[in-house]
Protein backbone atom coordinates (compact mmCIF):
# COMPACT_ATOMS: atom_id res chain seq x y z
CA UNK A 1 0.00 0.00 0.00
CA UNK A 2 1.36 3.45 -1.30
CA UNK A 3 0.24 5.84 1.41
CA UNK A 4 1.92 9.36 1.45
CA UNK A 5 1.65 10.40 5.31
CA UNK A 6 4.61 12.34 5.65
CA UNK A 7 7.58 13.66 3.33
CA UNK A 8 10.62 12.26 5.52
CA UNK A 9 8.35 8.63 4.96
CA UNK A 10 8.97 8.50 1.08
CA UNK A 11 11.66 8.03 -0.22
CA UNK A 12 13.97 10.44 -1.95
CA UNK A 13 13.63 9.34 -5.57
CA UNK A 14 9.88 9.09 -5.25
CA UNK A 15 9.55 12.33 -4.18
CA UNK A 16 11.62 14.07 -6.95
CA UNK A 17 9.42 11.65 -9.08
CA UNK A 18 6.24 13.45 -7.83
CA UNK A 19 7.84 16.75 -8.29
CA UNK A 20 9.32 15.84 -12.40
CA UNK A 21 5.54 14.70 -12.85
CA UNK A 22 3.71 17.88 -11.20
CA UNK A 23 5.78 19.52 -13.25
CA UNK A 24 4.36 18.10 -16.28
CA UNK A 25 0.60 17.75 -15.10
CA UNK A 26 1.29 22.00 -14.78
CA UNK A 27 2.84 22.39 -18.38
CA UNK A 28 -0.16 19.90 -19.76
CA UNK A 29 -2.77 22.23 -18.37
CA UNK A 30 -0.82 25.33 -19.50
CA UNK A 31 -3.53 27.54 -21.11
CA UNK A 32 -5.94 24.87 -21.01
CA UNK A 33 -9.77 26.16 -19.38
CA UNK A 34 -9.52 25.45 -15.92
CA UNK A 35 -12.36 23.33 -16.23
CA UNK A 36 -10.56 21.35 -19.01
CA UNK A 37 -10.37 16.91 -18.04
CA UNK A 38 -6.72 15.88 -18.36
CA UNK A 39 -5.98 14.04 -21.77
CA UNK A 40 -5.18 11.53 -19.61
CA UNK A 41 -7.61 10.48 -17.22
CA UNK A 42 -5.95 8.09 -14.45
CA UNK A 43 -8.52 8.19 -12.08
CA UNK A 44 -11.29 7.51 -14.12
CA UNK A 45 -13.45 4.76 -12.41
CA UNK A 46 -12.13 5.98 -9.04
CA UNK A 47 -13.85 7.29 -6.09
CA UNK A 48 -11.81 9.42 -3.33
CA UNK A 49 -13.35 10.10 -0.03
CA UNK A 50 -12.05 13.60 1.60
CA UNK A 51 -12.53 13.80 5.18
CA UNK A 52 -12.11 16.88 6.94
CA UNK A 53 -12.16 17.42 10.87
CA UNK A 54 -10.79 21.18 10.60
CA UNK A 55 -11.97 24.06 8.05
CA UNK A 56 -10.11 24.39 4.52
CA UNK A 57 -10.10 26.09 1.60
CA UNK A 58 -7.20 24.98 -0.47
CA UNK A 59 -6.60 21.53 0.42
CA UNK A 60 -10.60 20.87 0.10
CA UNK A 61 -11.17 22.79 -3.69
CA UNK A 62 -7.32 21.74 -4.76
CA UNK A 63 -7.75 17.87 -3.95
CA UNK A 64 -11.53 17.88 -5.71
CA UNK A 65 -10.48 19.58 -8.66
CA UNK A 66 -7.35 17.72 -8.90
CA UNK A 67 -9.97 14.26 -9.11
CA UNK A 68 -12.44 15.44 -11.38
CA UNK A 69 -9.47 16.92 -13.82
CA UNK A 70 -8.26 13.16 -13.71
CA UNK A 71 -11.51 11.52 -14.08
CA UNK A 72 -12.39 10.57 -10.78
CA UNK A 73 -15.12 11.58 -8.29
CA UNK A 74 -15.36 12.86 -4.85
CA UNK A 75 -16.94 12.67 -2.01
CA UNK A 76 -16.11 14.90 0.71
CA UNK A 77 -17.18 14.34 4.24
CA UNK A 78 -16.65 16.05 7.43
CA UNK A 79 -15.64 14.73 10.37
CA UNK A 80 -18.78 15.78 12.39
CA UNK A 81 -21.26 14.02 10.11
CA UNK A 82 -19.47 10.87 10.35
CA UNK A 83 -19.44 8.03 12.89
CA UNK A 84 -15.75 9.65 13.59
CA UNK A 85 -15.47 10.93 16.89
CA UNK A 86 -19.12 9.08 17.84
CA UNK A 87 -17.56 6.21 19.00
CA UNK A 88 -16.59 3.83 16.03
CA UNK A 89 -13.13 3.08 15.87
CA UNK A 90 -10.69 4.72 13.49
CA UNK A 91 -9.76 1.26 12.30
CA UNK A 92 -13.41 -0.01 11.88
CA UNK A 93 -14.15 3.55 9.50
CA UNK A 94 -11.03 2.81 7.79
CA UNK A 95 -11.99 -0.68 6.79
CA UNK A 96 -15.86 0.10 5.62
CA UNK A 97 -14.92 3.16 3.87
CA UNK A 98 -11.91 0.65 2.04
CA UNK A 99 -15.04 -1.19 0.52
CA UNK A 100 -16.47 1.70 -1.02
CA UNK A 101 -13.88 3.93 -2.57
CA UNK A 102 -9.99 3.89 -4.00
CA UNK A 103 -8.27 6.76 -1.90
CA UNK A 104 -8.93 8.26 1.24
CA UNK A 105 -7.59 12.28 1.96
CA UNK A 106 -7.99 13.08 5.93
CA UNK A 107 -7.27 16.18 7.51
CA UNK A 108 -7.71 15.88 11.12
CA UNK A 109 -6.37 16.97 14.67
CA UNK A 110 -4.34 13.71 16.16
CA UNK A 111 -1.81 12.15 13.81
CA UNK A 112 -2.79 8.89 15.25
CA UNK A 113 -6.20 9.27 13.35
CA UNK A 114 -4.20 9.96 10.53
CA UNK A 115 -1.82 6.48 11.40
CA UNK A 116 -4.12 4.43 12.53
CA UNK A 117 -6.49 4.71 9.29
CA UNK A 118 -3.48 4.30 7.06
CA UNK A 119 -3.00 1.38 8.82
CA UNK A 120 -6.46 -0.57 8.81
CA UNK A 121 -7.28 0.76 5.28
CA UNK A 122 -6.72 -1.52 2.50
CA UNK A 123 -6.59 2.01 -0.13
CA UNK A 124 -3.84 4.51 -0.09
CA UNK A 125 -3.88 7.39 2.22
CA UNK A 126 -2.83 10.70 2.17
CA UNK A 127 -1.98 13.24 4.65
CA UNK A 128 -3.96 16.59 3.96
CA UNK A 129 -2.88 17.98 7.41
CA UNK A 130 -2.54 17.35 10.87
CA UNK A 131 -1.52 19.21 14.31
CA UNK A 132 1.90 17.83 13.47
CA UNK A 133 2.60 17.90 9.68
CA UNK A 134 1.26 19.26 6.34
CA UNK A 135 3.54 17.39 3.78
CA UNK A 136 1.46 17.95 0.66
CA UNK A 137 1.81 21.72 1.52
CA UNK A 138 5.66 21.59 1.31
CA UNK A 139 5.64 19.36 -1.81
CA UNK A 140 3.76 22.32 -3.49
CA UNK A 141 6.28 24.48 -1.82
CA UNK A 142 9.11 22.91 -3.18
CA UNK A 143 7.86 22.64 -6.59
CA UNK A 144 7.37 26.53 -6.04
CA UNK A 145 10.66 27.31 -4.97
CA UNK A 146 12.66 25.11 -8.58
CA UNK A 147 10.25 26.58 -10.79
CA UNK A 148 11.32 30.42 -9.90
CA UNK A 149 14.96 29.73 -8.82
CA UNK A 150 15.87 25.99 -9.78
CA UNK A 151 17.13 23.41 -7.09
CA UNK A 152 16.46 23.94 -3.38
CA UNK A 153 19.47 21.46 -2.69
CA UNK A 154 21.79 24.05 -0.87
CA UNK A 155 19.40 26.86 -0.23
CA UNK A 156 18.74 28.50 2.82
CA UNK A 157 15.30 28.49 3.80
CA UNK A 158 14.10 30.83 7.11
CA UNK A 159 10.90 29.36 8.79
CA UNK A 160 9.82 32.59 10.80
CA UNK A 161 7.26 32.16 13.92
CA UNK A 162 5.47 29.38 15.18
CA UNK A 163 7.81 25.75 15.10
CA UNK A 164 4.18 24.47 13.82
CA UNK A 165 3.13 21.47 11.51
CA UNK A 166 3.89 23.34 8.22
CA UNK A 167 7.19 24.02 9.70
CA UNK A 168 8.03 20.47 10.97
CA UNK A 169 6.94 19.03 6.82
CA UNK A 170 9.79 21.57 6.24
CA UNK A 171 12.32 20.13 8.18
CA UNK A 172 11.54 16.45 6.88
CA UNK A 173 11.79 18.48 3.39
CA UNK A 174 15.16 19.82 4.20
CA UNK A 175 16.38 16.27 5.26
CA UNK A 176 14.87 14.75 1.92
CA UNK A 177 15.71 17.62 -0.47
CA UNK A 178 18.84 18.26 1.17
CA UNK A 179 18.51 22.38 1.91
CA UNK A 180 19.71 24.48 4.74
CA UNK A 181 16.97 25.52 7.37
CA UNK A 182 17.04 28.21 9.94
CA UNK A 183 14.01 28.54 12.40
CA UNK A 184 13.54 32.08 13.82
CA UNK A 185 10.90 32.21 16.58
CA UNK A 186 10.84 32.07 20.36
CA UNK A 187 11.83 28.92 22.54
CA UNK A 188 8.41 28.18 23.39
CA UNK A 189 7.32 27.44 20.08
CA UNK A 190 11.01 25.58 18.95
CA UNK A 191 9.97 23.04 16.38
CA UNK A 192 10.10 19.17 17.37
CA UNK A 193 13.36 18.43 18.38
CA UNK A 194 13.15 14.79 16.95
CA UNK A 195 12.11 16.84 13.52
CA UNK A 196 15.18 19.02 14.00
CA UNK A 197 17.51 15.69 14.98
CA UNK A 198 16.03 13.80 11.61
CA UNK A 199 16.97 17.17 9.23
CA UNK A 200 20.44 17.17 10.94
CA UNK A 201 21.25 13.52 10.61
CA UNK A 202 20.14 13.90 7.43
CA UNK A 203 23.75 16.27 6.83
CA UNK A 204 21.52 19.54 6.51
CA UNK A 205 22.49 22.86 8.48
CA UNK A 206 19.67 23.71 10.70
CA UNK A 207 19.56 26.61 12.81
CA UNK A 208 17.61 27.90 15.41
CA UNK A 209 18.02 31.24 16.08
CA UNK A 210 15.95 34.02 18.31
CA UNK A 211 17.05 37.29 16.47
CA UNK A 212 14.94 37.36 13.16
CA UNK A 213 17.10 39.82 11.62
CA UNK A 214 20.49 37.96 12.03
CA UNK A 215 18.34 34.86 11.07
CA UNK A 216 17.54 36.19 7.36
CA UNK A 217 21.04 37.22 6.61
CA UNK A 218 21.42 35.15 3.71
CA UNK A 219 18.36 33.41 3.25
CA UNK A 220 17.28 32.26 -0.32
CA UNK A 221 13.60 31.99 1.09
CA UNK A 222 11.42 33.56 3.80
CA UNK A 223 8.68 31.70 5.10
CA UNK A 224 5.36 32.74 7.62
CA UNK A 225 2.54 31.39 8.92
CA UNK A 226 -0.39 31.94 11.11
CA UNK A 227 0.65 32.74 15.05
CA UNK A 228 -2.12 30.79 16.06
CA UNK A 229 -3.12 27.18 14.29
CA UNK A 230 -6.32 25.56 13.95
CA UNK A 231 -5.28 23.37 16.47
CA UNK A 232 -4.13 26.07 19.54
CA UNK A 233 -6.40 27.08 21.76
CA UNK A 234 -7.88 30.65 20.77
CA UNK A 235 -7.45 31.36 24.21
CA UNK A 236 -3.78 31.48 23.90
CA UNK A 237 -3.36 33.92 21.17
CA UNK A 238 -2.58 37.23 22.36
CA UNK A 239 0.24 35.26 24.42
CA UNK A 240 1.15 33.77 21.58
CA UNK A 241 0.65 36.93 19.66
CA UNK A 242 3.05 38.97 21.96
CA UNK A 243 5.89 35.89 21.47
CA UNK A 244 5.62 36.03 18.24
CA UNK A 245 5.71 39.94 17.08
CA UNK A 246 9.05 40.05 16.88
CA UNK A 247 9.53 37.67 13.85
CA UNK A 248 6.82 39.36 11.76
CA UNK A 249 7.72 39.45 7.88
CA UNK A 250 7.65 42.95 6.61
CA UNK A 251 9.89 45.08 4.55
CA UNK A 252 12.53 45.47 6.30
CA UNK A 253 13.28 42.10 7.10
CA UNK A 254 12.70 40.58 3.53
CA UNK A 255 15.76 43.81 2.81
CA UNK A 256 18.12 41.69 4.90
CA UNK A 257 17.67 38.32 3.36
CA UNK A 258 19.51 37.67 -0.44
CA UNK A 259 18.24 40.29 -3.03
CA UNK A 260 16.34 37.25 -5.21
CA UNK A 261 15.14 35.86 -1.87
CA UNK A 262 11.48 34.21 -2.12
CA UNK A 263 8.47 34.87 0.08
CA UNK A 264 5.77 31.98 0.73
CA UNK A 265 3.37 31.67 3.31
CA UNK A 266 0.99 28.69 2.85
CA UNK A 267 -2.41 30.86 3.19
CA UNK A 268 -4.62 31.56 4.89
CA UNK A 269 -2.85 34.42 6.30
CA UNK A 270 -3.46 37.18 8.58
CA UNK A 271 -2.23 40.01 6.98
CA UNK A 272 -0.33 42.55 9.10
CA UNK A 273 0.10 39.96 12.11
CA UNK A 274 2.46 37.35 10.64
CA UNK A 275 3.17 38.89 7.61
CA UNK A 276 2.43 42.73 6.12
CA UNK A 277 0.49 43.28 2.85
CA UNK A 278 3.30 44.99 1.26
CA UNK A 279 5.34 41.76 1.29
CA UNK A 280 2.48 39.37 0.61
CA UNK A 281 1.84 41.60 -2.58
CA UNK A 282 5.19 42.59 -3.36
CA UNK A 283 7.70 40.91 -6.22
CA UNK A 284 9.34 38.80 -4.00
CA UNK A 285 6.28 36.93 -2.99
CA UNK A 286 5.19 33.26 -4.55
CA UNK A 287 2.21 32.87 -2.15
CA UNK A 288 -0.59 32.47 -4.77
CA UNK A 289 1.54 30.17 -6.74
CA UNK A 290 2.01 28.22 -3.60
CA UNK A 291 -1.35 27.63 -3.99
CA UNK A 292 -2.04 26.83 -7.59
CA UNK A 293 0.71 24.21 -7.12
CA UNK A 294 -0.69 22.47 -4.34
CA UNK A 295 -3.32 21.07 -7.23
CA UNK A 296 -0.40 19.60 -9.72
CA UNK A 297 1.67 18.16 -6.60
CA UNK A 298 -1.45 16.65 -5.09
CA UNK A 299 -2.65 15.04 -8.95
CA UNK A 300 0.96 14.04 -8.90
CA UNK A 301 1.02 12.59 -5.35
CA UNK A 302 -2.45 10.58 -5.75
CA UNK A 303 -1.16 9.03 -9.11
CA UNK A 304 1.34 8.13 -7.33
CA UNK A 305 -0.30 6.49 -4.45
CA UNK A 306 -2.63 4.54 -7.00
CA UNK A 307 0.51 3.59 -8.83
CA UNK A 308 -0.48 5.24 -12.03
N1 LIG B 1 -2.70 25.85 3.00
C1 LIG B 1 -3.80 25.13 3.28
O1 LIG B 1 -3.73 23.94 3.57
O2 LIG B 1 -4.97 25.82 3.19
P1 LIG B 1 -6.42 25.30 3.65
O3 LIG B 1 -6.41 25.23 5.14
O4 LIG B 1 -7.35 26.35 3.11
O5 LIG B 1 -6.66 23.95 3.04
N1 LIG C 1 -0.45 25.96 10.69
C1 LIG C 1 -1.75 26.16 10.09
C2 LIG C 1 -1.73 25.76 8.64
C3 LIG C 1 -3.02 25.96 7.91
C4 LIG C 1 -2.97 25.47 6.49
C5 LIG C 1 -2.80 25.38 10.86
O1 LIG C 1 -2.56 24.21 11.19
O2 LIG C 1 -3.86 25.95 11.16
Amino acid sequence: MTHFLDIHKTNPSDLRQIIDTARDIKDARHGRPKSALDDDQPLAGHMVALIFEKPSTRTRVSFDVGVRQMGGQTMVLSGADMQLGHGETIADTARVLSRYVDLIMIRTFDESVLTEMAEYADVPVINGLTDRTHPCQIMADVMTYEEHRGPIAGKKVVWTGDGNNVCASFLHAAAQFKFDLTFAGPSQLDPEGEFVKLARDAGCKISIERDADKAVQGADLVVADTWVSMHDAQSARERRHNMLRPYQVNAALMAQAEPDALFMHCLPAHREEEVTSEVMDGPQSVIFDEAENRLHAQKAIMKFCLGK
